[in-house]
């Protein structure tokens, strides 16, 4: 049967055969890498659904993707950028409700086969088809990670997915832009049929084919009673309501506005009816879309996008593939980096440490974070099975001859570095890749004592490495292109957003970040409190405080790092007075890990600032600095290192340097990074801070000749 396609200028994107009475049409933008619902998409589906109202031979619809392994990533966000006025982005809003609603209100029924990526507007389509199957494939994922883009689901999203699986369901994916694997979304009800690739057309043709005979799906209120009584009625629902709204409070310190937005849009609805909700959904999206948070957090999507594509060297050689990881030393961090590594990346990996029982150990913690991801359900019984068996290790470099990269995650001695590293050239191979996990000492230093410098380099991970998304490469003066390019691309296999640094002190993020907690010790000095310290940060935006995070980083590491970025940046980072963080050191007070620092912890949990800490620190906190003051002191010391580093070329770009910052240490994206937010604030008024700041508390916060230059000129970090 020949292809019939929809009318349009450039190469067609909606195609479709009918075929003994069920239509099936396929999606397939021609030359892109994935799916997105742009205007001419929409155009071409409207087209294509009027052909199918008035073609008589069709009695059903089945509809995919013809990508391989996306369905429809969302909408065309190049589009969304563009738009200039909230009225034109509720435009846009409305617009893509329509066609969703003629695609909802189709005579004909439609089934939608979903293999891939299925999120935003894409997952927003599928809502508004009348039966949708998904492949149980790791590939399929599903959601609505609008929030995350400062905006919301705003083709009917709001309305269409509480309708289906309840306020509470709907709710916890939409607010957190959250996205789920196929087989979750089939026990939340998203889904209606879950089955193998290899069977979806067949599932989605059979289903279309027996609608058209005029079975409908039953589907039940997902929750049962419980979800009765919280989602069937006004009452429940104003419970829901209430506490949603909180959480998000809780969650977002009220620093993004979208998830609000998106709980008023789903409330709006289900009190006044679907076009009531609709049209509120449209105008709160016309709101959201020209925000400043949603233009930061698109401009930190593009931005990481960018990343994921860039080889780190121009003109980069193909990376060499790793099969087998090696990793030496299996303490914390290396166990972080092997769990992360198979999970992620399904490499097999080979441990080595001193002695037995401490490989034994390392190898438990990285199994460990599998252990999480089979709880979570991120992966089956059986995919948990098979990474686990990639976990080995043993007192010796045996299985390191076949390691294309090898890691070194040994303690913080350059003596010890670099034995492991003489060690570790006798047995690797020929071409294979040695990687220092240091945080402080110069790869440049390590290198020297290689045979081979070309093939050494930094991979500096954060902890917990499971969980922080950054990853800084660095290479030495004498490293490789080919090695640059390798270990970028393991990163990114590591799910890591990749920065390549500069080979200097504290690298990028270490660097940056050091003014902040050294800020906290003249803080406390001047009389200010530990919780008004942490708060006025979270209430800039920080995920958590400076004193929090040193007790997260571990009082000891936080003293080594401190000791290396004084020696290299002392005339700028003055020490506070008093016996500051040694003290703390020397009492065996560590922070988080050893159960106390400047907080105390329980049971794993964080209680209240253990008030002795002021005695040891021989302080006590009578008022201190005014709150705001406390504030901008913490957050242009950051701002000020990072303008400075950047003008050394520690970072290639501004872009690089904010995402660092963002992902490495927190830095609140809504407010873009530390080099957006100076060139929002302009350097002109940075300056002037600055030079009141070092007036008042010494020149640690005279402003960086970058600064200054750009102040005259007017000129930014982002042109
Ligand atoms: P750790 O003390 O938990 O682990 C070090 C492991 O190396 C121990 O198991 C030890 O037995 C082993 N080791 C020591 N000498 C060895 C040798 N010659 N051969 C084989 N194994 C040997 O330390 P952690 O925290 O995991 O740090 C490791 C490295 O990671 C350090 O360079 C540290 O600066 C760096 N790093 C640490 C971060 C952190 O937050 N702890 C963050 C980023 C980097």
């Amino acid at each position: 049967m020949a292809t019939t396609t929809a009318p349009s200028l450039s190469a067609p994107a909606v195609t479709w055969d009918v075929n003994d009475g069920i239509a099936t049409v396929a999606l397939d933008l021609k030359g892109q890498p994935v799916n997105v619902i742009s205007r001419a998409v929409k155009d071409e589906f409207l087209a294509c659904f009027a052909a199918l109202a008035d073609d008589a031979r069709v009695r059903a619809v089945a509809f995919f993707s013809g990508k391989p392994d996306n369905f429809i990533a969302g909408a065309d966000i190049e589009e969304f950028v563009t738009l200039g006025s909230a009225a034109e982005a509720e435009r846009l809003s409305a617009d893509g409700q329509e066609m969703l609603e003629r695609v909802a209100r189709f005579p004909k029924p439609i089934a939608v086969g979903i293999h891939g990526a299925c999120l935003g507007g894409g997952f927003e389509f599928a809502l508004a088809c009348h039966y949708r199957v998904a492949t149980d494939h790791p590939k399929t994922q599903i959601g609505l990670p609008e929030v995350q883009l400062g905006i919301l689901p705003a083709a009917g999203g709001c309305q269409r997915l509480p309708r289906l699986v309840g306020a509470r369901g709907a709710l916890d994916m939409i607010l957190a832009g959250k996205s789920e694997r196929a087989a979750k979304a089939f026990r939340l009800g998203m889904v209606d049929e879950l089955v193998p690739p290899p069977i979806l057309a067949e599932i989605t043709i059979a289903a279309a084919r027996r609608m058209a005979s005029g079975w409908r799906p039953k589907r039940k209120r997902p929750g049962g009673f419980v979800g009765f009584l919280l989602d069937g009625n006004p009452l429940g629902r104003g419970i829901v309501f209430r506490a949603a709204r909180k959480q998000v409070f809780e969650r977002t310190g009220g620093h993004y506005p979208a998830p609000f937005a998106a709980l008023e849009a789903v409330e709006h609805g289900l009190k006044h009816g679907l076009a009531e909700g609709l049209k509120r959904e449209a105008q709160l999206f016309g709101q959201l879309a020209v925000t400043d948070v949603s233009r930061k957090l698109v401009q930190i999507f593009f931005a990481t996008n960018q990343l994921k594509k860039d080889p780190g060297v121009p003109n980069a050689p193909p990376p060499e593939r790793v099969k087998r990881l090696g990793i030496i030393g299996s303490g914390f961090m290396g166990s972080g980096i092997a769990g992360t590594a198979v999970s992620q990346a399904e490499v097999d990996v080979r441990m080595k440490d001193s002695d037995v029982a401490r490989v034994a150990r390392g190898i438990l913690a990285a199994r460990a974070i599998l252990d999480d991801r089979l709880k979570r359900r991120r992966v089956t019984k059986y995919e948990y099975e098979r990474l686990v068996a990639l976990l080995s290790g043993g007192d010796t470099y045996a299985g390191f001859g076949r390691a294309e990269l090898t890691i070194e995650a040994v303690f913080e001695e350059i003596g010890v570095k670099q034995q492991v590293l003489r060690e570790a050239e006798g047995v690797l191979p020929p071409t294979g890749v040695f990687a220092s996990n240091t945080s402080t000492i110069p790869i440049t230093r390590i290198a020297e004592a290689a045979h081979d410098p070309e093939r050494v380099i930094g991979m500096h991970f954060f902890s917990p490495v499971a969980k922080m998304p950054l990853l800084e490469v660095i290479p030495g003066a004498r490293t490789s292109a080919q090695t640059v390019s390798t270990a970028v691309a393991f990163g990114r296999r590591m799910g890591k957003t990749v920065i390549v640094v500069r080979d200097s002190p504290g690298f990028w993020v270490n660097r940056i970040l050091a003014p902040y907690p050294n800020e906290v010790g003249h803080l406390l000095a001047e009389g200010a409190s530990i919780e008004e310290i942490d708060s006025m940060a979270v209430r800039f935006g920080f995920p958590v405080g400076p004193v929090t995070l040193l007790d997260e980083v571990g009082l000891d590491v936080a003293l080594k790092v401190a000791g290396v970025m004084q020696e290299a940046y002392g005339d700028r980072l003055t020490v506070p007075p008093g016996p500051g963080i040694a003290a703390l050191v020397k009492a065996g007070r560590l922070g988080r890990k050893s159960g106390r620092g400047f907080y105390s912890y329980k049971g794993g949990k964080k209680r209240g600032v253990d008030e002795s800490v002021y005695g040891l620190l021989g302080i006590h906190p009578n008022g201190g600095p005014r709150p705001a003051e406390i504030m901008q002191r913490l957050v242009l010391g950051i701002v000020n290192e990072a303008a400075r580093a950047l003008a050394e070329s520690v970072v290639r770009s501004p872009r690089d340097g904010d995402i660092g910052a963002i992902f490495g240490f927190g830095f609140p994206p809504f407010r873009g990074g530390p080099l957006r937010y100076a060139d929002d604030l302009s350097a002109e008024r940075v300056v002037a801070d600055l030079e009141r700041l070092a007036e008042r508390y010494g020149t640690r916060f005279a402003p960086s000749d970058v600064l200054q230059e750009q102040a005259r000129r007017g000129t930014k970090f982002y042109s």
